[in-house]
């Protein structure tokens, strides 16, 4: 498995990325479940944040922590209700937006064992 700090350049840097994030809105923009959470009628914001993070965690640019600082990520969703429904509907959206990214086998399996934990260490509410 590949070391997460490497694992940015190792898949392609930040067009990967960009069109792993861009896809998924996509399929949050045609989601009855998530769309009604994202405060911000525009989603776009929302997008580039979580790409931000994501290619800081994975080993890319820091820009996420020089912009919003540390991310205290389960603080951040608290004022979502974040139950098994919305957890299931946000990785309904990742796991097609990782399929479509171009990812190897290997890549595609680590950063998709990486969305299920964050996803359900996210959740907030049992129902
Ligand atoms: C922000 C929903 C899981 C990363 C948000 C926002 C919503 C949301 C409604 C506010 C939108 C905004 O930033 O304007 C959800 C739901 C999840 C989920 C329903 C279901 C489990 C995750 C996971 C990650 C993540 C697993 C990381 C892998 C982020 C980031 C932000 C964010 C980085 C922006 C935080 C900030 O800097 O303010 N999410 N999220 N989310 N989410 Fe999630």
């Amino acid at each position: 498995m590949t070391d997460p700090q490497n694992f940015y350049a190792e898949v392609g840097g930040a067009p990967v990325f960009d069109k792993l994030v861009s896809r998924f809105y996509e399929e949050v923009a045609a989601d009855d479940v998530l769309l009604p959470l994202y405060p911000e009628k525009d989603l776009g914001p929302a997008e580039v944040r979580l790409r931000m993070f994501l290619e800081q965690y994975w080993g890319g640019p820091r820009t996420y922590s020089d912009q919003r600082g540390h991310p205290r990520l389960r603080m951040r969703h608290n004022p979502y209700k974040i139950g098994p429904i919305e957890r299931d509907a946000w990785l309904r959206c990742m796991r097609i937006a990782v399929d479509e990214a171009g990812f190897d086998d290997a890549h595609r399996e680590q950063i998709w064992q990486y969305m299920t934990y964050a996803a359900a260490s996210m959740q907030n509410s049992d129902f």
